[in-house]
């Protein structure tokens, strides 16, 4: 089972993976984890991603369909996965298509995370994360300590002001193309409204897979 959860910045992609994960059995991938751990370990990727995502600008295509095909040819993703922020540009879309086809799998559910600009720039002011385990807190302080696994709360660069309005006008010029890419296609994209609690974004995404 491959899911594609898609939205802006601050929908709540990174909020709802690991809940949807554990609801299904199923292990999440999330380029962003993935390429801040490399900043962080300061490895050729890392370095080479680093300018980009504090800016809020896209990191290529060919860095990111590398990291794909990595990750999706380890045997945890044997069972499927839920990609987290993966999917960004159409080139990333045709791309993954091509990688799945090869093991004969496909893209079994895109979910579009619903939200409007006002409420994301309400969420990515206000939020902190676990500096260790990625976990996002809204309204913790820098420095409380994450309530998973006692890492630290720190602020994320590109949730400053203007990131986050690079970020915003990204997603509008390179990302949101993507759904009509996957309409297109024929692919099953459901809209799901991503304002209210984080338990009923939950269950609305559960039941748009039919749990
Ligand atoms: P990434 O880490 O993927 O960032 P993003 O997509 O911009 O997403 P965010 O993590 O900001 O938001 P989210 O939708 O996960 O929301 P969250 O659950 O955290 O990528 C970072 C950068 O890496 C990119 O800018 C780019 O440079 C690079 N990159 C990554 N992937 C790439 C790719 N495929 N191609 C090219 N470049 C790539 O929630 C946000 C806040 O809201 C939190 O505080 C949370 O607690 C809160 N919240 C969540 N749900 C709710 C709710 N229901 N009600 C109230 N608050 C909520």
């Amino acid at each position: 089972m491959i899911i594609v959860l898609f939205g802006k910045p601050g929908a709540g992609k990174g909020t709802q993976a690991p809940l949807l994960a554990s609801e299904l059995n199923v292990p999440t991938l999330a380029t962003g984890d993935v390429l801040r751990a490399a900043v962080r370990a300061g490895t050729v990727l890392g370095v080479k991603a680093k300018t980009c995502m504090e800016r809020g600008e896209l990191v290529p295509d060919s860095v990111i369909l590398g990291i794909i095909g990595e990750e999706l040819s380890e045997p945890q993703y044997a069972r499927g996965a839920i990609l987290d922020g993966v999917v960004r540009t159409v080139p990333q879309a045709e791309g993954l298509q091509r990688m799945l086809a090869v093991s004969g799998r496909k893209v079994d559910a895109v979910l579009a995370f619903d939200i409007d600009n006002e409420e994301i720039v309400r969420r990515l002011s206000g939020r902190t994360v676990c500096e260790r385990c990625q976990t996002p807190y809204t309204g913790r302080e820098v420095g409380s300590v994450c309530e998973r696994c006692g890492g630290g709360l720190v602020r994320r660069k590109d949730d400053e002001p203007d990131a986050v309005r690079t970020r915003l006008r990204v997603y509008d010029e390179q990302t949101a193309p993507v759904l009509d890419w996957y309409l297109q296609h024929g692919e099953p994209v459901t809209v799901i409204d991503a304002v209210g609690a984080v338990e009923d974004v939950t269950q609305r995404a559960l039941r748009a897979l039919g749990r």
